[in-house]
């Protein structure tokens, strides 16, 4: 499923400062949530809190997978709701009412991705969590390989000249 989630983005159905929403086309249920350029660490902070503090799932839109960087994340379709819950917990931030929808009858959250409420809930200061890092240095580690590779290529085929 995580393989071909950007094949099959349907037509855009959000946007906010930071991503644009797609409809997932395999499956109505399902939204695709992609980073505009030069954004990273929104997917990854949602997904981080959606894994590891479950206590918050039931005011929450589920993730059900992300992409290997983190720039796709497959999110169950809300509809829109039209004011937020009754309560909620106090580290949410962000509360506009775009960032609410309704699943299964009850209001939750579908954009939890904001740094203020990402420190509150984990109580960590970071831009990216633990496993992006970690992904980034392998993204990288491959990228430079390729480089190398590329560029060990090049000086061989100049040395057969
Ligand atoms: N799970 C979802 N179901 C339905 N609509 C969604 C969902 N997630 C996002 N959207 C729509 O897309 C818009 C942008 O998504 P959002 O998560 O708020 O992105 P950003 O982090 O850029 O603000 C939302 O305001 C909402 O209208
Ligand atoms: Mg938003």
């Amino acid at each position: 499923m995580i393989k071909d989630i950007g094949k099959k983005l349907g037509k855009k159905i959000g946007e906010g400062k930071g991503r644009k929403v797609y409809e997932y086309k395999k499956n109505s249920r399902y939204v695709v949530k992609v980073h505009k350029a030069g954004v990273v660490g929104c997917n990854w902070r949602e997904w981080y809190i959606w894994n590891y503090y479950p206590e918050y799932k039931k005011w929450l839109a589920p993730c059900k997978a992300i992409s290997k960087c983190g720039n796709m994340l497959l999110q169950v379709r809300g509809k829109k709701a039209r004011k937020r819950p009754a309560n909620y917990p106090s580290v949410f931030h962000d509360l506009a009412k775009s960032n609410w929808v309704v699943i299964k009858d009850r209001i939750v959250m579908c954009d939890y991705a904001n740094l203020h409420m990402f420190r509150k809930v984990t109580g960590r200061n970071y831009e990216k969590t633990e496993e992006e890092k970690i992904r980034a240095e392998d993204v990288n580690r491959e990228y430079a390989a390729k480089i190398r590779r590329a560029s060990e290529l090049q000086k061989s085929s100049k040395r057969r000249r």
